[in-house]
């Protein structure tokens, strides 16, 4: 019997159906034997165990039928193979015959990249509703000789922090809990590594990614017959689904990306991926976006963010953001007490209101950004004191806030109208913006909705993404020139899911540039530097020219007074900013390169190449020491990825200077194997390289 398979490059899942009708999974991974089975069928792993059946596995799928009974058992009655644009689909159809179930285990490869994406449709068949407990979007069991799991904390200021683990007996889970900011508790991204060590080019890894913007699990355990059972999906705690006769729920989507050739690749494919599929507009520039929040905060009137809008010319960017702060006439925002919710201009700060600013923007040559938080209110808001029920409560308790704020409930058709509504309203003609940063400040606490009945109260934490989802969905239709930035005190959304209705997204309020290096490094694993907003501010009071060249190697910007730089330091930003524009191409869709770790030693060094290999821009950064390196900092800078026969000149950019280095020559052999001084020297340096191929 031949297995059913499908592939993208490296990335390859099998199946085979038994001879009881039973889907099973044969293989997961580049070793998957795409010709013949090697053992019986039925010696294979069922594909997706149900609750009752599989008394050793995590149950995928865990149901209450009609009559109350809690036990499932799928037999496959046939699978659709089918083409989109980007490769194939394959959608296997399942059954329970007892209960009525109709299980689809649906898989999308995506041949450009080697990346397949996987989920699960379950329709209701019976004549009563039932309760869906758990419902993963894919269960795969991983083989591994010495199974380790790469992940990350998330928490606010420290997002994408790695973590490494040895997956020993038992199971190894992460689930994010608090519904608005997943990734906060979660991000959604983990690397799989069957035989433990991978480096940039050797070793196998499997990368996977969970698209769901809500409460999550991702979890790893080892199975009973060998191997590491994975589970992934929205998090079942709280959330048992009502799913009524004839309706279909469908969970999250899982994506997959295999290398047996390490990290690089797997990264590279990765970027490719998200910038043609998921990201909006990823092939697009994006812009220098100069913010005022690190600058000002709440505290700024019309006259100042007239300098601003000039500043940001000044300083070569291309968008002025206006944060936090610009609203609220009854409940004025000049803190972060009151005022959210009501979406009229604050008049004593903004005279002519938004379209005053708009018209400052114009007035400079730059476009405008507004700052929004439209999920949110503040108890003292006059959108709070006329709605009382339209926010996420439990009726008789007590209404917790946190940062002073309660979430509005769009699973309520009228508030999510009235959310879509705020947007209208912010990007109307007169207003001129075209860009939003949409912000999200709170976890929720007492989970529930006026919008469903007192028995569908599981159903929120799932209704409640889809709700959200579909509010971004009609702002995204109505303002398709817009820009959104995607922001939750930082990184707190940052998933697939949600990504794929924004261009870029706030990785985190921590710009110490120290720290973003780090970050920005392991973001960048998963996702395109394009996607990462990195502004120079003046957090851990580093040196402006070392705090713009980080920025640089991500989507750039400013959050910057310029009241508290001298002339060198901002002569240092403009020079940033005209080398970030020239390079941006490279930068934000070259291949990246990672050359030095800055895991492990005060060195870090990343390059980008674009894609016929003529041209590169490489950053080398030098750290402050800790007491956990063991290297030291390097002597030598060795460039990888370039084509070795043909020369680069390799031109030094000093953002302290206006003439840039007397080009040197190397061939690519050269810049690999012998490589380039290493330039920043003392803690907190930098140095940019330009790698031109030479025309001869
Ligand atoms: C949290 C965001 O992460 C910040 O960048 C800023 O926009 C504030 N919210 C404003 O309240």
């Amino acid at each position: 019997m031949e297995p059913i398979t499908l592939i993208a490059g490296a990335t390859r899942i099998g199946f085979c159906v038994d001879d009881d009708d039973r889907l099973r999974q044969v293989g997961f991974g580049p070793d998957l034997d795409t010709g013949t089975l090697v053992f019986a069928p039925w010696l294979y792993p069922l594909a997706y165990p149900t609750y009752g059946e599989d008394p050793f596995a995590a149950p995928a799928l865990r149901v209450t039928n009609a009559d109350g009974t809690p036990i499932t058992r799928l037999v496959c009655t046939g699978h659709d193979r089918g083409h989109h644009d980007g490769g194939e689909i394959i959608a296997f159809s399942l059954r329970d015959e007892v209960a009525p179930l109709t299980v689809r285990i649906a898989l999308r490869s995506w041949t450009d990249t080697g990346v397949i994406e996987q989920w699960v449709e379950v329709v209701n068949d019976q004549a009563g509703p039932i309760t869906l407990h758990e419902v993963a979007a894919a269960t795969p069991l991983l083989a591994g000789t010495a199974p380790h799991l790469d992940h990350f904390r998330g928490d606010w200021g420290a997002e994408f922090t790695p973590l490494h683990d040895r997956l020993t007996p038992g199971a190894k889970v992460l689930e994010a809990r608090a519904t608005t900011r997943p990734a906060h508790e979660v991000p959604p991204y983990v690397c799989y590594r069957p035989d433990g060590d991978v480096d940039e080019t050797t070793g196998r890894v499997l990368a996977a990614s969970l698209a769901w913007g809500g409460n999550l699990r991702i979890a790893f355990e080892t199975a009973r017959h060998g191997g590491v059972r994975a589970w992934f999906g929205h998090l079942p705690t709280g959330a048992d689904y009502t799913l009524d006769p004839g309706v279909t729920f469908t969970t999250p989507t899982v994506l997959w990306a295999w290398s047996d050739a390490g990290r690089r690749p797997l990264t590279q494919r990765l970027h490719r991926w998200v910038r043609a599929h998921a990201l909006r507009d990823g092939d697009r520039d994006r812009p220098v976006v100069v913010n005022n929040w690190e600058a000002t905060g709440f505290d700024f009137d019309a006259d100042r963010l007239d300098r601003f809008c000039r500043e940001t010319a000044e300083v070569g960017g291309e968008v002025f953001l206006l944060d936090d702060g610009w609203f609220g006439s009854e409940f004025p925002r000049d803190d972060d007490t009151q005022g959210l919710g009501d979406w009229a201009p604050d008049r004593r700060k903004l005279p002519d209101g938004l379209a005053g600013v708009g018209a400052s923007a114009a007035a400079a040559g730059v476009r405008f950004g507004v700052w929004v938080e439209p999920e949110m209110v503040n108890p003292r808001s006059v959108l709070y004191r006329d709605h009382l029920d339209w926010v996420v409560a439990v009726p008789g308790r007590e209404r917790r806030e946190e940062r002073n704020q309660l979430q509005l409930d769009l699973c309520r058709p009228d508030v999510a109208d009235h959310v879509v509504g705020v947007l209208d309203g912010v990007l109307t003609p007169d207003i001129g913006a075209d860009y939003v940063k949409w912000d999200a400040n709170r976890m929720v606490t007492e989970p529930g909705s006026t919008a469903l009945a007192a028995d569908r109260q599981g159903n929120w934490p799932v209704d409640v993404v889809h709700a959200t989802w579909a509010v971004m969905d009609r702002v995204v239709a109505a303002h398709p020139d817009t820009e959104l930035l995607l922001c939750a005190s930082g990184g707190g959304r940052m998933d697939l899911g949600t990504l794929s209705r924004f261009h870029d997204v706030w990785l985190s309020d921590n710009t110490d540039p120290v720290d973003r290096v780090r970050m920005q490094w392991h973001a960048a694993e998963f996702l395109p530097v394009a996607a990462l907003a990195a502004h120079v501010t003046r957090w851990g009071q580093r040196p402006v020219a070392f705090a713009c060249a980080v920025a640089m190697s991500a989507r750039f910007g400013f959050d910057l007074n310029r009241d508290v730089l001298d002339d060198d330091e901002w002569a240092v930003c403009r020079r940033a900013t005209a080398a970030y524009r020239r390079l941006r191409p490279i930068i934000q869709r070259g291949d990246l390169v990672r050359l030095v770790s800055p895991e492990h030693g005060p060195g870090a060094a990343l390059a980008f190449v674009d894609d016929d290999r003529t041209e590169a821009v490489v950053f080398a950064y030098r750290l402050p020491d800790r007491d956990t390196d063991r290297d030291p900092v390097p002597d030598t800078l060795r460039i990888v990825g370039l084509d070795r026969v043909r020369r680069y000149e390799v031109t030094t950019i000093d953002l302290g200077a206006d003439d840039p280095s007397t080009p040197e020559c190397h061939t690519g052999a050269e810049l690999a194997d012998v490589g380039i001084p290493w330039h920043p020297i003392g803690a907190c340096t930098a140095a940019i390289h330009h790698l031109t191929a030479a025309s001869d």
